[in-house]
């Protein structure tokens, strides 16, 4: 059944626990994660970036996820836009059914230049004010990410701001969080904590902590009902790493986000965890793997199943780790 954000994220605070938020452009991904959910009994977040709709068509999309209403009847499923730009990206999601919308007022509509606080405020008002009228949730975006360790805002997936970024552009704001909520009414915030999108998070193996929690809890405690939003949470495992360059892969050594801090952003209001590099990089190391092994194949599904396993295999362990396991 498909559900929206809130009705997922309300329950998950009420119990709780946290809900990775997975990224979908094909249908190998989508069974990868509903397979893990159905084994792991656990509620579902689908999201597709603009890059994804215009990779696998609208429609196409779609008529996937009333696929997986029917495979899946035992499954809820949210799905939500993943950093819309602007209102027509939030609009024509909902047209296509999506029952959640992020819109990312962090960045000018170009998802390039950091946007004002202003700015900000007044687009994600008017999308939360349709949004909420036709029953979909809205996620916010205060801050904006990208590197702590060099203040480089991520652009390497083209949403993230360019050029260096002050230390209070890298990290929300608490006050200015309160402020932007009341303001927005928006359903689930994602906040800025020391994350950035995509493999090359940080050079060095964290010695401890390496995530502003400071940022989260003090969230927290101002708005214990907020729903926080980490983006940027691939773990980007050494074993994943490993793999894909045993098999002729040349990706060059890189620390993601630690499990363990997705866990205690959990114990203080992070509901939503936004994870696309583990998967891109579990399925990679699968196509590499058979195309290194087996030279003469040319059958798609020889590369595909292996991959879809992998990913099924990490979703499921997310489910496990995050407390979505058994909550469907
Ligand atoms: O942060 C967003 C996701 O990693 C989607 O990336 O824009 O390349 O589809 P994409
Ligand atoms: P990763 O690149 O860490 O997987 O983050 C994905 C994300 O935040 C999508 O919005
Ligand atoms: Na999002
Ligand atoms: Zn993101």
């Amino acid at each position: 059944a498909r559900i929206t954000l809130r009705q997922l994220l309300d329950h998950a605070a009420e119990h709780g626990y946290g809900v990775p938020a997975f990224n979908i452009n094909n249908m190998e991904q989508v069974l990868a994660i509903m397979d893990a959910a159905r084994a792991a009994d656990a509620p579902v977040i689908l999201q597709a970036s603009r890059g994804a709709r215009s990779y696998a068509n609208d429609t196409m999309l779609a008529k996937m996820v009333e696929a997986v209403e029917l495979i899946y009847p035992e499954i809820p499923v949210c799905l939500h836009q993943d950093h819309g730009n602007d209102e027509a990206t939030c609009f024509s999601a909902i047209q296509n059914g999506f029952t959640s919308v992020m819109m990312d007022g962090s960045l000018e509509a170009d998802a390039k230049t950091p946007a004002s606080y202003d700015y900000n405020v007044a687009i994600t008002r008017k999308v939360t004010e349709t949004a909420h009228a036709v029953g979909v949730s809205v996620e916010g975006e205060l801050g904006c990410l990208g590197s702590l360790e060099t203040g480089e805002g991520d652009k390497e997936d083209g949403h993230g701001a360019e050029g260096k970024l002050s230390h209070d552009q890298l990290l929300t704001d608490p006050d200015q969080a309160v402020a932007f909520v009341q303001a927005t009414q928006v359903d689930a915030l994602a906040i800025a904590m020391g994350t950035s999108h995509g493999a090359y998070k940080f050079s060095r193996k964290p010695d401890g902590a390496i995530l502003a929690m400071n940022v989260v809890r003090s969230i927290h405690e101002k708005l214990p009902n907020l729903h926080m939003v980490m983006h940027g949470s691939s773990s980007v495992p050494q074993e994943l790493q490993e793999e894909f360059n045993r098999w002729g892969g040349a990706m060059p050594q890189t620390w993601g986000v630690p499990v363990a801090e997705i866990q205690e952003g959990i114990k203080y209001g992070v509901r939503k965890v936004n994870i696309d590099t583990d998967c891109r990089l579990a399925m990679a190391a699968q196509f590499r793997k058979v195309a290194q092994n087996s030279k003469a194949e040319f059958d798609p599904r020889k590369f595909l199943k292996p991959a879809m396993e992998a990913m099924r295999d990490l979703c499921r362990q997310r489910y496990e780790e995050f407390g979505t396991a058994g909550q469907a």
